[in-house]
């Protein structure tokens, strides 16, 4: 190999880690460990930022290739991101149960779009929920490689959502994935006390305790 093509190489590695950097600061492209970091529970939104049906339906696409017991698939999707029928699903929902003065987001920071999780009665069983967590987080990670970002809740008013999506009666609800585009600030802190209550500091930043490596690795 001659200086001039060592030359060239040089370049293209230095430009191409440049791209990467950037496409990171960006949420371009993102690898599993920052998808996974990145992926909080957000929980305030850009009210005006809208998530596309075609999104929508794409992350429900996405569970088609995720592990269930028994390959039961038993799990069903409504999704929305239609105004009124978004108030009406959020009516039904609790947000941050340890946030005692917080009564949700306002009237612009809420989510605009949702997904209700529900499983088919006949083809359910005890690893159900199970499933129900692999796929939600699989479509979270793909939202927020998408720049968007989203809460799971199953702290909601089952038969009242279940009416108000007109609900086949197979079918009950597990949970619902609130999505938008975030704008609340998520930290995580190491967890010291023990305490694992999440909690929101004067500028409202919001802050998790995880538990450290030391405590959740039996044999370091
Ligand atoms: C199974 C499950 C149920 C949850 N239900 C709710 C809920 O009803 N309301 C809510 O505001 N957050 C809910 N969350 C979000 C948790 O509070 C959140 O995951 C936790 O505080 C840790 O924050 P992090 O997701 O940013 O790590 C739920 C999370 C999971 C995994």
């Amino acid at each position: 190999m001659n200086l001039r093509n060592e030359f060239f190489i040089l370049i293209f590695c230095f430009l191409r880690r440049k791209a990467e950097l950037c496409a990171e600061k960006y949420s371009i492209i993102m690898n599993i460990e920052s998808l996974i970091k990145q992926n909080r529970s957000y929980r305030r939104f850009d009210g005006r930022h809208p998530v596309e049906k075609n999104v929508l339906t794409a992350l429900v696409e996405l569970t088609r290739f995720v592990p269930s017991a028994r390959n039961a698939q038993s799990l069903r999707y409504f999704i929305t991101n239609e105004p009124t029928m978004n108030e009406q699903i959020f009516t039904t929902l609790s947000w941050a149960g340890y946030l005692k003065d917080w009564k949700g987001p306002s009237e612009t920071e809420r989510p605009t779009a949702y997904i209700v999780v529900a499983t088919s009665i006949e083809l359910k069983n005890a690893h159900t929920t199970f499933d129900a967590g692999v796929a939600v987080q699989s479509i979270l990670l793909s939202a927020v490689e998408q720049g968007l970002g989203g809460c799971i809740i199953v702290a909601l008013k089952k038969e009242t959502l279940a009416e108000i999506i007109g609900l086949d009666k197979s079918l009950e609800i597990v949970c619902v994935i609130a999505l938008g585009k975030p704008v609340e600030k998520v930290v995580i802190d190491t967890m010291e006390d023990g305490n694992y209550h999440y909690w929101r500091d004067e500028n409202q930043v919001h802050h998790v305790p995880k538990r450290s490596l030391k405590e959740i690795l039996l044999n370091p």
